[in-house]
């Protein structure tokens, strides 16, 4: 593997487990929010951040090359608004998909077919991250200033009718 390619995608990792922290950070907070639905959600899309670095990991160490762990930040613990809430999560998927698209470009120009291959699956991951936050954030502003709404759509979430939390797409 080319050597910018493989310091790029170690350095990814630091974005994937920082999304991880991030999730399970709002998670907590809206657990002691008494959100149970979107505790719930954000922890599924904590553990499943957890999976994407681990899937770059897996393809490194299938290919001999060495993986270092980052160190990570220490997330916020609380966030003015749900709606503001939901929206840090928006931006930090989409420095996630800037990077992926970053790294594809990279395995292309390098000619490296397999990490365009195990790259091309992060970029449709992301087009559904994107999408379930996006719905998200249509939902929230649907039920506007509402604590009635908020509950609703806390249901809808822990019911999984929000996407996301319940599904990732095959490997
Ligand atoms: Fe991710
Ligand atoms: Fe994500």
């Amino acid at each position: 593997m080319n050597e910018d390619l493989h310091r790029a995608l170690n350095e990814h990792l630091t974005l994937e487990f920082a999304a991880a922290h991030h999730y399970l950070a709002l998670s907590i907070w809206f657990e002691l929010n008494d959100l149970p639905g979107f505790a719930s959600w954000m922890k599924q899309q904590s553990q499943d951040e957890l999976g994407h670095a681990q899937r770059i990991i897996d393809h490194l160490l299938e290919r001999d090359l060495e993986v270092t762990l980052p160190a990570i930040e220490s997330p916020p613990t609380s966030w003015p608004s749900t709606v503001e809430a939901v929206q840090s999560v928006m931006q930090s998927e989409q420095r996630v998909t800037r990077s992926i698209d970053r790294l594809q470009e990279k395995a292309t120009r390098t000619g490296d077919r397999a990490a365009s291959l195990m790259l091309d699956w992060f970029v449709a991951e992301q087009v559904e991250e994107e999408n379930a936050v996006r719905a998200l954030l249509g939902r929230l502003r649907l039920a506007g200033d509402s604590s009635l709404g908020l509950l609703i759509v806390d249901q809808e979430m822990a019911k999984g009718s929000i996407p996301g939390a319940m599904e990732e797409p095959e490997p």
